[in-house]
C-alpha cells in the first residue's frame, strides 16, 4: 500500500460513491468542514479504546445499535432520547444477567451515508438515481431530490454536533441516573409481561442502591452510578466527509477520524485493495467490518493486517452479518481458522443485515430470524471456544412497524402502520428489549 496521507485513498478504486456535478462546490464545502471543529475528541476515542480491550478480555458486552440511517426530516430531541433510554434499558438487563460492564456505541450522530444495491431505482416504469442518505441526496423521489449535494455534508455535520451535545447531556447531566432505572421505561412498553419482567428487575437495582447507599455509596459520592458514557460510530462510507474531519490530536500526534468515536466499513465496501479499507488504515480510531457469508478468511485475515497492524487489542471488531439460515455453514471454519493467528479481535452479531426481505413494497425482517441468529452466533462461539462479544443492532425508541414479528406480533399487513424508515426496517422498543433479555441469558452463559 502507498504511503498513508489523509487524501490517499484517492488513488484506490473506490465504490459506492456518490458522482458530484459541481466539483468545485465540492470542494469548497470540504474546505469549510476542514476548518470546522472535531465531532469528537481523541481522549475519548481512547477511552473507548480501552473499553473495547475489555470486550477483548471477555471482561464486557459491546452494544451497539441505532438507526439504519440518520434522517434530516425525523432529526429530534424526542427521537434521541428515546433511542438513549432504550440502550440504557438494554444495557441494564445485560449487565444484570451477564455481571459484566456494557459499552454502549450508537449509530448516531454521523450515520448518514448508505450504500445500496443498486444505482437506480424504478417506480412506475420511472427510474432516478438511488437514494444514498441524507448526507447525499433527498428520500423524495424526484429528479431535484435525487441529485447528490456536497453542502449536505454541512449539515450532517451540524445534526451530528446537536445530537452529540444532547447525548452528551443526557449522559452526565442525571438522566442515566440508576435512581432513575424505572423512568428509562418507554411509555409505549405494551406488552404486559416484558413490563413487568423489567419492572421486576428495576426493583431489585432500586434494592441494591439501597443496600449500598446503607453502606455509605451513592450516587453523590460515586459518579459511575449517576453518569454513563456512549459513544458514537457510523459506516466510513462517504471519504471526502471523513477526510475532512481527520485530524492528528494534539496530545499523542496520532490521527484520528473525528467525526466519530468508532468507524465501520460495509460488505459492500471491504475490499483489500480498494480505498475504504485503506482510509482506515490510517487512524487511531476503534474500527469495524461487516463479514457476510461469502466472505473468505484470507479475506479476513488481511483486512485483520490492515485495519489493525499493530495486533491492538480493542481495535477490531469482527461484525458477523449471514442471515439465520447461513451462518450455521459458514461461521465455524471462520472462527477456527481465526483461532490459529493469534490475532487480537472483537467478535460482534449483526443479526439484521443478512436477513432483509421484502413483504409487498416493503423491506422487513423477521424478528424470530434476528432472534435466531443472535442464538446460532452464540451457540456457535461457545463450541468453537470464541467470546461472543457484541451485537450490532438496527433500533429505535420509537414505536414504529418495520420488522414483523415479536411480543406484539407486527405482521406484513400492519407493516404499513408505522412504517418510517428512510432505509432499513428497525426493531422497534418492545421487539429490542425481547431480545435484550433473550441475550442476557445467552450473555450469562458465555461468561460463564
Ligand atoms: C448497514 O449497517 O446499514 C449496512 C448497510 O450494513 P452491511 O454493510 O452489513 O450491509
Ligand atoms: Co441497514
Amino acid at each position: 500500500m502507498a504511503t498513508w496521507t489523509k487524501d490517499s485513498w484517492k488513488k484506490y478504486p473506490i465504490k459506492q460513491q456518490p458522482v458530484y456535478e459541481n466539483l468545485e462546490e465540492l470542494s469548497s464545502v470540504v474546505s469549510k468542514l476542514e476548518k470546522l471543529p472535531p465531532l469528537v475528541f481523541a481522549g475519548e476515542v481512547r477511552s473507548l479504546k480501552s473499553k473495547l480491550a475489555k470486550v477483548a478480555k471477555k471482561e464486557a458486552f459491546l452494544l451497539q445499535g441505532g438507526d439504519c440511517a440518520e434522517s434530516f426530516l425525523n432529526f429530534g430531541a424526542d427521537n434521541i432520547r428515546d433511542t438513549f433510554k432504550l440502550m440504557l434499558q438494554m444495557a441494564i438487563v445485560l449487565t444484570f444477567s451477564g455481571g459484566c460492564p456494557i459499552v454502549k456505541v450508537g449509530r448516531v450522530a454521523g450515520q448518514f451515508a448508505k450504500p445500496r444495491s443498486a444505482d437506480f431505482e424504478e417506480i412506475d416504469g420511472r427510474s432516478l438515481p438511488s437514494y444514498r442518505g441524507d448526507i447525499i441526496n433527498g428520500f423524495e423521489f424526484n429528479e431535484e431530490a435525487r441529485k447528490p449535494e456536497p453542502k449536505r455534508m454541512l449539515e450532517a455535520y451540524y445534526q451530528s454536533a446537536t445530537t452529540l451535545n444532547l447525548l452528551r447531556a443526557f449522559a452526565r447531566g442525571g438522566l442515566a441516573d440508576l435512581r432513575e432505572v424505572h423512568r428509562w421505561n418507554l411509555d409505549f412498553l405494551k406488552r404486559a409481561e416484558l413490563r413487568d419482567k423489567y419492572s421486576e428487575l428495576s426493583d431489585k437495582i432500586t434494592q441494591a442502591l439501597n443496600f449500598i447507599e446503607a453502606c455509605g455509596i451513592n450516587t453523590t459520592n460515586t459518579p459511575s452510578l449517576r453518569e454513563t458514557s456512549i459513544y458514537t460510530s457510523h459506516e466510513a462510507l462517504l471519504l471526502p466527509y471523513e477526510e475532512a474531519l481527520t485530524r492528528v490530536d494534539s496530545l499523542s500526534l496520532e490521527t484520528y477520524d473525528c467525526s466519530a468515536h468508532m468507524l465501520w466499513i460495509g460488505e459492500r465496501t471491504r475490499g483489500v485493495d480498494e480505498a475504504h479499507a485503506h482510509f482506515l488504515s490510517g487512524v487511531k480510531n476503534p474500527l469495524g467490518v461487516k463479514i457476510g457469508p461469502s466472505a473468505k478468511v484470507d479475506e479476513i485475515k488481511t483486512l485483520a493486517s490492515i485495519l489493525n497492524k499493530d495486533n491492538e487489542e480493542g481495535k477490531l471488531n469482527i461484525i458477523i452479518r449471514m442471515g439465520a439460515d447461513k451462518i450455521a455453514s459458514v461461521l465455524p471454519n471462520i472462527f477456527k481458522e481465526l483461532k490459529k493467528e493469534g490475532l487480537n479481535l472483537i467478535y460482534s452479531i449483526d443479526p439484521m443485515h443478512g436477513n432483509t426481505v421484502k413483504a409487498g413494497s416493503y423491506k422487513t425482517r423477521a424478528f424470530d430470524k434476528i432472534m435466531q441468529e443472535v442464538r446460532m452466533f452464540f451457540e456457535i462461539a461457545q463450541s468453537e471456544g470464541v467470546y461472543p462479544g457484541g451485537v450490532h443492532l438496527e433500533m429505535t425508541g420509537q414505536d414504529v412497524t418495520e420488522c414483523t414479528g415479536g411480543s406484539l406480533n407486527v405482521t406484513e399487513q400492519t407493516l404499513k402502520e408505522r412504517y418510517e424508515t428512510q432505509c432499513d426496517p428497525r426493531l422497534n422498543a418492545d421487539q429490542a428489549l425481547e431480545l435484550a433479555f433473550l441475550m442476557a441469558d445467552l450473555l450469562k452463559k458465555a461468561r460463564a
